[in-house]
């Protein structure tokens, strides 16, 4: 071909930067806006900036050459079948191996129960898309994980968060909710809750609290969507018990073999009761048909056929430096008044910068200096937050870890120069769920 007939052609004139359809887009569109994180990624991805920014697994120790094998092995003996659609619930062998991931958390269930998803991004959204219509409430806890408030608002869900502490979501604080919601004439629809490792929140459900949850949610009956990623990336001995493995009526579980294996596969799944998943097979089948069959039996065949609790074993480990070097570096780093959680797995620290100092007005001076996070902001529904940050410690080396952290110390020690010279930075304040937000209009 000439190089004349390669060009790229020409825009018609029409077409110009400005969206001509803004005024035809349907009014649920109007919430959807990019992430925080999604905004910082071009630049926390350049080499120069140390990124505690990203929540990206490390897949550095997969073991790419059995993987290919793996995928040889599909195509030639299985092929006809991997490249086809499939169930809409999902293949019925990885279904019965989820039941078994399960099992190490305690859950007992039957694989006529799971549907794979596309991730358990995909199992927020059908639980959502059977659940809320426009202006239901959502209890979900403060901060929450980004992407499932981006759901909540493609929906037109209203948000209520609940606090927590270091021993996760606070029942008083949910009780306290729950009243407000229904003296504002409300009833939610669902809790929505990361009992392990929180993202952002790094901390987890304790095992009193637990019980107290579910005694909670039992007496509002309230459905809860417990979302689990990464239920087996704890640093400790076992696994914490799933809240489904207590309560599995009043519970929708949500896995996802991201974390523990490749977030590329983009495999996750849904436990439900029986009639709620009968509606998320009908929800599936009218998103994408069916879940993607070379994926599923991809992820089926590595199970099957791979020490993957080994490997899991290995993140773990690895996960565990990283989160020891952080944890030192803010130790030895950070100015008094900062303040943050101690993460017992998963990826997270919740970082508290000092009182009058604001995580977003400050990242472009951490981006020069080299070093990027997530503002809390980007965690909360109604502009809370603005005095706290998530680090990610999955990522970066140990080593890098610790520069990043010197970086944003550096950075935190200017931000209280700057306070003590020119006062509190304007929206710096410290908020507090104490009084939940239940203003629902
Ligand atoms: C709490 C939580 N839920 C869900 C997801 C989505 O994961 P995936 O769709 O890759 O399974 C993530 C990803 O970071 C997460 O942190």
């Amino acid at each position: 071909m000439e190089p004349e007939q390669r060009r790229t052609p020409a825009r018609p004139a029409r077409e110009t930067r400005l969206d001509s359809y803004v005024d035809r887009y349907a009014a649920r569109t109007h919430g959807m806006t990019a992430s925080e994180i999604r905004a910082l990624f071009s630049v926390a991805s350049r080499p120069e900036v140390v990124s505690l920014a990203g929540g990206m697994p490390n897949i550095s120790g997969l073991p790419l050459d059995t993987i290919g094998d793996l995928v040889h092995e599909l195509v030639g003996s299985h092929g006809q079948r991997a490249m086809q659609y499939s169930s809409g619930q999902g293949e019925p062998r990885l279904r019965e191996q989820i039941c078994d991931v399960m099992r190490l958390e305690g859950v007992d269930a039957h694989p006529d129960d799971v549907v794979v998803t596309v991730g358990s991004q995909q199992a927020v959204d059908l639980v959502t898309r059977i659940f809320c219509d426009p202006g239901d409430v959502v209890i979900c806890e403060a901060p929450s994980y980004v992407g499932a408030l981006g759901v909540f608002r493609a929906y037109e869900c209203d948000v209520v968060h609940v606090e927590m502490d270091d021993d996760g979501l606070r029942p008083d604080a949910l009780r306290q909710a729950l009243a407000a919601v229904a003296a504002a004439g409300k009833r939610p629809k669902f809790l929505y809750t990361i009992p392990n490792y929180h993202n952002p929140g790094g901390v987890s459900l304790s095992a009193p609290r637990r019980r107290e949850v579910l005694e909670i949610c039992d007496e509002a009956d309230l459905l809860v969507l417990e979302d689990n990623p990464y239920g087996l990336l704890g640093f400790g001995d076992e696994p914490f018990r799933a809240l489904r493995a207590d309560e599995p009526d009043h519970v929708v579980y949500l896995g996802s073999f991201s974390k523990t294996f490749a977030p590329g596969m983009r495999v996750g799944w849904v436990l439900a009761p029986h009639a709620v998943r009968e509606k998320l097979v009908l929800a599936q089948e009218s998103a994408t048909l069916c879940p993607p069959t070379f994926s599923q039996l991809m992820v089926s065949a590595y199970l099957e056929g791979y020490d993957w609790r080994g490997q899991v074993k290995q993140f773990r480990e690895m996960y565990r430096e990283r989160r020891d070097a952080m944890l030192e570096a803010l130790s030895d780093l950070m100015p008094e008044g900062t303040t943050w959680t101690v993460p017992a797995g998963g990826f997270y620290v919740w970082l508290t910068l000092p009182p009058g100092l604001d995580a977003k007005a400050m990242l472009p001076r951490a981006v020069t200096a080299r070093v990027a996070y997530v503002p809390g902001t980007a965690f909360y529904a109604d502009g809370f937050g603005s005095s706290c940050m998530r680090l990610s410690y999955c990522y970066p080396t140990p080593q890098r870890i610790r520069e990043g952290v010197r970086r944003l110390a550096g950075v935190i020690e200017q931000e209280l120069e700057l306070r003590e010279v020119f006062g509190a930075a304007p929206h710096a304040v410290t908020q507090s769920y104490d009084t939940p937000n239940t203003d629902l209009t």
